[in-house]
């Protein structure tokens, strides 16, 4: 087991990693101040690990609320049902939210306890290998609007974050898979040593051998909580957490959501953006070419499904990213070296399209 620091002043907190549910009491305990609990989770995640995290939590007013499973309900309707089971139970400032679950319970339980009484505790116990290595870190919390997803939220940090990865091999293949994607981007943005551990250790990962996802979640945590404390409300260098993103949302977009996982659109921008960089003589061809195998030997995508060019670049220009008219694209200066930069030519952005 291994304890990692995200460092923010008096909003610091742990990500305690390798920790068994069936053994968290102690772990918990500390980053329990009051004497009510609300854990939240779903009606997938509930029935496999509620009633062990149950067990471990030793306290006079302890309530669940399972939500329905889907990123469909990640909307104000369904914070709402958070907050009416906070005021029936009578829950005060002092409560603690515990999000059970993937991204989708993490972010909403922890906007809800963002705005419950003006703020309260909760602790992220995530689930799946996207929320381990990315939406549990870093305090961003959010519902969807019907104009756009993540447009209602608020920066909120949890007390820790709670790492069982047993609790991935209950996750569906296409779920984990997708979650590797987000661990590639740690390798590209910010740590070539890391990219290269990725390309040795890939199929040790794809069958989840416990060490080999243990080191990888670890060391991506690390690097997220590294960047998150340089720049916790994204000014500047956090955007970088978004390589990929901007080309992913257009096929999000496009497709519907819940068609590609954010994941396997990350994968595919990903590889955008490698192209987009050889264009510029940023990275070389070889180099192109080992993100490309890199994220096919993860089993996720590296071409976009059918889009014309014309309405991927409409896409693209509504991210929250256009500044000015000017998409900012997070780009590869070599590998394990992200900018954000808007100095590329349309030219060069429309074959980058339509050459993945
Ligand atoms: P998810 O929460 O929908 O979970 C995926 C599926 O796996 C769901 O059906 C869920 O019920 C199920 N599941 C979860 N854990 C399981 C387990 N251990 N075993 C079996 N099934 C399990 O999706 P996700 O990929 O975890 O998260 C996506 C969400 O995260 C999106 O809403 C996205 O906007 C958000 N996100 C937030 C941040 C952030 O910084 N806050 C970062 C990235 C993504
Ligand atoms: N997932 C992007 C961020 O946390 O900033």
């Amino acid at each position: 087991m291994n304890v990692l620091n995200v460092d923010l002043g008096e909003r610091s907190y742990p990500i305690i990693i390798g920790c068994s549910l069936h053994k968290s009491a102690s772990y918990l305990a500390p980053y329990i101040k009051g004497d009510q609990v609300l854990v939240v989770s779903n009606e997938t995640v509930a029935p496999l690990y509620l009633k062990n995290l149950l067990e471990n939590i030793d306290i006079p007013v302890l309530n669940t609320l399972v939500l329905p499973d889907g990123e469909q309900y990640k909307t104000i309707d369904t914070l709402n049902t958070i907050f009416d089971a906070l005021l029936t139970y009578r829950h005060d400032r002092s409560t603690t939210l515990i999000a059970l679950g993937g991204g989708v319970v993490g972010d909403i339980t922890g906007f809800a306890a963002a705005c419950y009484q003006r703020g309260v505790n909760f602790i992220q116990i995530p689930t799946t290998l996207l929320a381990q290595v990315d939406s549990s870190v870093g305090g961003k919390t959010a519902v969807n609007h019907a104009l756009g997803k993540n447009m209602i939220g608020a920066f909120h940090q949890p007390q820790c974050v709670l790492i069982d990865i047993a609790t991935l091999q209950s996750l569906p293949e296409r779920e984990y898979r997708a979650g590797l994607a987000e661990v590639i981007k740690y390798g590209l943005i910010t740590d070539v040593g890391f990219f290269v551990w990725l390309e040795e250790n890939i199929s040790r990962l794809v069958a989840r051998e416990s060490g080999a996802v243990q080191y990888a979640v670890e060391h991506s945590c690390r690097l997220k909580a590294h960047v998150v404390s340089q720049d916790e409300r994204e000014s500047g260098l956090r955007a970088i957490l978004n390589l990929g993103h901007t080309f992913g949302h257009a096929i999000e977009t496009h497709e519907g959501y819940g068609e590609w996982l954010h994941g396997e659109a990350v994968a595919v921008g990903m590889c955008m953006a490698a192209d987009l960089s050889k264009r510029l003589g940023w990275i070389s061809d070889a180099d192109r070419e080992r993100v490309f195998s890199l994220v096919a030997r993860a089993g996720l995508p590296t071409a976009p499904p059918e889009i014309a060019t014309e309405q991927f670049l409409g896409l693209m220009a509504v991210d929250k990213k256009a500044l000015g008219g000017q998409v900012r694209l997070v780009l590869l200066q070599s590998l394990g070296k992200a900018i954000i930069s808007a100095d590329y030519s349309d030219k060069l952005l429309t074959a980058a399209l339509s050459a993945t």
